[in-house]
């Protein structure tokens, strides 16, 4: 895979030898079929310690298999709307059901953590509500919506001390894991350049309008949340495949925006929404802390799909698969490019309990973060995306779109310090 040399390898993220890289993952061979450094910190199989959870949504909310897990019982389920909180009962078994997570922080005696499963624009008040209340919180995607929700969120969790962890996606997609383990052993040589992605097609628009049963609404036919969304404010699935690989920090950012067909419909997303936000799909530049260039975009009308990335660096470059038109690929200087089966690492994993061995969502990454969120707690340690490395992909995205509402001018990204 990668030709031999005992010296330190180029670049500027962790060092490590390929003799390193192999004492490391403790096996020649499994390193030589895919980079099978471990996920993350094994799962604490001897401590009989339970977190109590409760599930604050019932739709992407039911997607998270804590039931599975020997250290995690839900303890309580919540949602406004019956037939989700009907959904989440029977998926967690849990007959313990509030109407809302108001009354939940109100009467809940036995919770130590939330699942914070709302629609995205409730996160960073439903998080600072439930840390008020002394629980520990995994929030969805993103962690707050503005510079001064992330700065609120700081505080709250400096006040209370509870833990936070984003439950990102994109960390734990198996051509994610494959790319840091790679920039781990210092395959890539220096990871200079990488484009970052989030390609999620509204297809026809006018359908969008129309029929109330889409997303874009709420049962009612009230418009939901996702209606203008503006496209950088949902920026962590892109920015994830970079922090995710290299840990770095984005410093500054420079963004554009296409404002798309609006005119051609009676009612538009892109022409009236809750956010003044005239733009359907965004492409921006970042800069980072070690001087490196991320090309990040979030288009919600395009003819594609996938949350993906490729990377370069001076000694090797890696494709995550494009739909429909190619697999995974690795070009390797002086050995040209080889199609890449990336380990299913859900499979073998020790970080995950047994039982939450298997296929789940977004390419696998679900049982990933919910596993990582119950083992840290049960550890008493940080969870792999806390509230620094969440802020570090969720505020990049928030300057973005000032920046194309600025025509692209380049803005500093603040750093919050958690
Ligand atoms: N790959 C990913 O990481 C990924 C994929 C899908 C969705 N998401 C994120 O997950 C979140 C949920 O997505 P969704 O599709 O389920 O959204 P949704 O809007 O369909 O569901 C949110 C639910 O939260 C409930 N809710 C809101 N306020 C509440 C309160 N105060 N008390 C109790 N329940 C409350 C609502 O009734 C609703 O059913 C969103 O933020 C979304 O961005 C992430």
């Amino acid at each position: 895979m990668f030709p031999p040399r005992e010296d330190p390898l180029p670049g500027n993220g962790a060092r490590m030898s390929r003799r390193g890289f192999l004492e490391f993952t403790g096996s020649a061979a499994l390193a030589a079929t895919g980079l099978a450094l471990a996920p993350g910190r094994v799962f604490p199989a001897e401590n009989a310690k339970k977190i109590r959870i409760g599930v604050v949504g019932g739709n992407f909310g039911t997607q998270w298999y804590w039931h599975e897990h020997p250290n995690c019982v839900v303890t309580g389920v919540t949602d406004l709307r019956p037939d989700r909180r009907e959904r989440l009962v029977k998926t967690y078994g849990c007959k313990t059901v509030y109407d809302s997570l108001e009354t939940m922080v109100k009467q809940a005696r036995d919770i130590d953590a939330v699942a914070v499963f709302s629609g995205a624009p409730d996160h960073a008040k439903h998080v600072e509500m439930c840390m008020a209340r002394g629980w520990h919180v995994i929030s969805a995607v993103p962690a707050c919506m503005s510079l001064e929700e992330a700065q609120r969120m700081v505080e709250a969790k400096k006040r209370s001390g509870m833990s936070y962890m984003m439950a990102e996606t994109s960390w734990y997609r198996q051509g994610v894991i494959y790319a840091r383990n790679l920039y781990k052993a210092g395959g890539f040589g220096e990871m200079y350049y990488s484009e970052v992605e989030y390609y999620h097609d509204l297809g026809d628009m006018q359908r969008y309008v129309d029929d109330k049963t889409t997303r874009m609404y709420e049962p009612d036919g009230s418009r939901s949340w996702r209606w203008g969304l503006p496209p950088m404010l949902y920026p962590t699935h892109s920015t994830g495949c970079l922090l995710g690989v290299s840990d770095e920090r984005i410093t500054k950012v420079s963004c554009l925006g296409w404002r798309g067909d609006s005119a051609a419909y009676r009612e538009h997303p892109c022409r009236d929404n809750v956010y003044n936000n005239p733009f359907y799909s965004a492409a921006s530049m970042m800069l980072t802390d070690r001087g490196h260039m991320c090309r990040c975009n979030v288009f919600w009308r395009l003819v594609g799909h996938g949350e993906r990335a490729q990377w370069f660096g001076d000694r090797a470059s890696l494709y995550m698969p494009l739909d429909g038109v190619h697999g995974a690929v690795e070009a390797i200087r002086t050995q040209g490019h080889r199609k890449l089966d990336v380990p299913r690492y859900w499979k073998t994993a020790e970080m995950l309990p047994p039982a939450m061995r298997h296929d789940t969502g977004h390419d696998g990454s679900h049982v990933f973060l919910a596993a990582e969120f119950i083992n840290a707690l049960v550890d008493e340690r940080e969870p792999e995306i806390n509230l620094e490395r969440a802020l570090a992909m969720t505020v990049p995205g928030i300057v973005a779109h000032e920046s194309a509402l600025r025509d692209g001018e380049q803005l500093e990204v603040p750093r919050f310090e958690a």
